[in-house]
């Protein structure tokens, strides 16, 4: 990120916060926040929220998806592509990758979590402060580890899934796509239907629809 000197974050709610908070940590300087709910005047740590798309990014300027839902993320991405605006990787410096770990674009790694060696975790993901994503483990694009989740080696989370504060994933499991995990929840087999799980162990709590 050394080359980048200044980051747009997509967003303004609590996840854009946290986003900021690493954009610095990582050495970039300028920053702004664009959301369309913005109130005039509004900034955070003295940096301005801007409620329309009113400039020109700089070259050396990245923009960021920084909504904490999944599907609100995907469309940010969406809609930075459709711009042509060039989206950023967001590795904390408190990070830890194991060897050959791989995070995609638009990815954010807070503060204090680790990939493991060889973990793969797609585009457009959180893995959030001091969550671990072990060994060889995959993470479909748009999912959310949250603050403090556990996803065990060779585990396989499935697109757009949602694992909250402190769960656990034990290892070599497979989540569906658009799995919840409830904040405290084990996974103890794999969870093959969509929707929300919870409780140790995770039992179905059912679908979104
Ligand atoms: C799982 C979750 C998404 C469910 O939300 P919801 O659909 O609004 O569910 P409700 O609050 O209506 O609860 C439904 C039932 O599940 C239970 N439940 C909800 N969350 C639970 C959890 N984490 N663990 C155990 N039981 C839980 C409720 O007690 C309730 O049980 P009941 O029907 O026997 O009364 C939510 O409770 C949760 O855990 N979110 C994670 C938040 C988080 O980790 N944020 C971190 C951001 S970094």
């Amino acid at each position: 990120m050394s080359s980048i000197k200044g980051m747009l974050i997509l967003g303004f709610g609590g996840h854009a916060r946290s986003v900021a908070d690493v954009a610095l940590a990582s050495g970039i300087k300028q920053l702004y926040f664009l959301d369309n709910n913005a109130k005039p005047h509004e900034s955070f740590a003295s940096f301005p929220v801007k409620s329309t798309m009113d400039f020109e990014l700089p070259m050396d300027w990245v923009v960021f998806p920084a909504a904490g839902d999944n599907k609100k993320r995907s469309e940010q991405c969406d809609w930075a592509i459709e711009q042509g605006l060039r989206l950023g990787t967001l590795i904390s410096p408190t990070a830890t990758l194991g060897i050959g770990a791989q995070v995609g674009e638009g990815s954010f790694i807070a503060h204090h979590a680790h990939l493991g060696p060889m973990a793969l975790v797609e585009r457009g993901c959180i893995i959030n402060t001091g969550a671990v994503v072990e060994h060889e483990c995959f993470v479909g694009q748009f999912s959310h580890v949250s603050i403090g989740a556990l996803v065990a080696g060779r585990s396989r989370i499935g697109a757009r899934c949602f694992l909250g504060a402190g769960s656990t994933v034990i290892d070599g499991l497979r989540l569906a796509e658009e799995v919840t995990l409830g904040a405290g929840a084990c996974a103890h087999r794999n969870l093959d239907l969509s929707g929300t799980y919870v409780g140790v162990p995770a039992r179905f709590l059912g679908s979104k629809d």
